[in-house]
């Protein structure tokens, strides 16, 4: 009510009081990227020292409904009818103000955030322009996963977000275009983004490099990764027994593991002496566990050992 109020307070201002007086727009326009901060700004005319108890400034977003981002009224800021989209968002460069520029600043800028927004200022008359935003996603993270099903058949795997939707190209290192070969989805991902995820199947060798592309259609912008077969094989080829490659760091994992648990046993009665036996207590627990589990080398000391072992195994399967 105050607000429509206030508006028409402004526009009837603007014709009849004082026609000199005028807002202006440096930039009219402004792109910003999701997630970041954006100060938008509008002139006014200060002439000499602000008089601050004179001056009411309102910045809005046009909408079927404007809703209200920030309110001087008077000199004095008034939050109680900010609508809830820009709570804790918005800031009002107060220092700029003296300059005659009342420059907005929005953080943490979102998808629904573009759009028109109107700046008002009442001061020795009143007047007020529209100031556009336009807010992009680019896919500019890109998450890869490369996976080997059967001897030379691989899946590459890229995943990002952004907006608007992307299509996702394939190339090989010679730029043929593989994408038909591929599944691309596209699903609704964190606040109103989308989360492309594409997934090619090819048979290739090792060290094969391969590209996937995000295109951005409308924003008229590409990003890419790169992906490279990987050489987890080249120890197994040698000996041509990856089996016994698989067997024996399987033993070495279980030993390992009992040596380890040897050591903590030694310390854990070591400590026993001394005065922190909580802490002896959760260790000799582990190692119970260890001993149990020893022998599928179920030991998270040898978790490296195991990883090697299952590069392995994938190759095996
Ligand atoms: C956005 O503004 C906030 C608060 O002023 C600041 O902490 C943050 O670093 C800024 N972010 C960027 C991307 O500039
Ligand atoms: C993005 O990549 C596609 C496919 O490679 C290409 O056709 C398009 O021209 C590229 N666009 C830009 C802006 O680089």
């Amino acid at each position: 009510m105050e607000k429509t109020l206030l508006l028409s307070i402004f526009v009837f201002h603007w014709h009849f009081i004082n026609a000199l007086f005028t807002v202006d727009v440096p930039h009219p326009q402004y792109t910003v990227d999701y997630g970041s901060n954006v100060t938008m700004e509008c002139r006014f005319q200060v002439n000499g020292q602000l008089k601050l108890q004179d001056l009411s400034v309102i910045w809005e977003k046009k909408e079927e409904e404007a809703k209200e981002i920030y309110k001087l009224h008077k000199g004095k800021e008034n939050f109680t009818t900010q609508h809830s989209d820009f709570r804790e968002r918005v800031q009002l460069l107060k220092e700029k103000l003296q300059l005659g520029q009342s420059m907005l600043q929005i953080t943490s800028i979102k998808l629904t955030d573009a759009g028109t927004y109107r700046c008002l200022i009442g001061y020795e008359g009143a007047d007020y322009k529209t100031i556009t935003l336009q807010v992009r996603a680019p896919y500019r993270n890109i998450t890869k996963r490369i996976v080997t099903a059967e001897h030379n058949k691989w899946e590459l795997m890229c995943q990002s977000e952004g907006y608007p939707k992307a299509e996702v190209i394939w190339q090989n290192v010679e730029h043929q275009d593989l994408s038909d070969k591929a599944n691309t989805i596209s699903e609704t991902g964190t606040d109103q983004l989308y989360s492309v995820t594409s997934t090619l199947k090819i048979n290739t060798s090792i060290n094969a490099t391969f590209q996937c592309i995000f295109w951005n259609k409308e924003l008229k912008e590409n990003t890419s990764a790169i992906l490279i077969i990987p050489d987890y094989t080249v120890d197994s080829q040698r000996t041509n027994s990856r089996r016994y490659i698989g067997t024996a760091l399987g033993v070495f994992a279980v030993f390992g593991s009992l040596l380890l648990c040897v050591l903590w046993i030694k310390k854990a009665r070591k400590d026993e002496e001394s005065e922190t036996w909580t802490n002896n207590a959760t260790m000799k627990v582990s190692c119970g566990k260890l001993s149990t589990d020893e022998e599928e080398g179920n030991c998270r000391e040898t978790l490296l050992e195991n990883e090697k072992l299952k590069n392995v195994r994938i190759v095996e399967t």
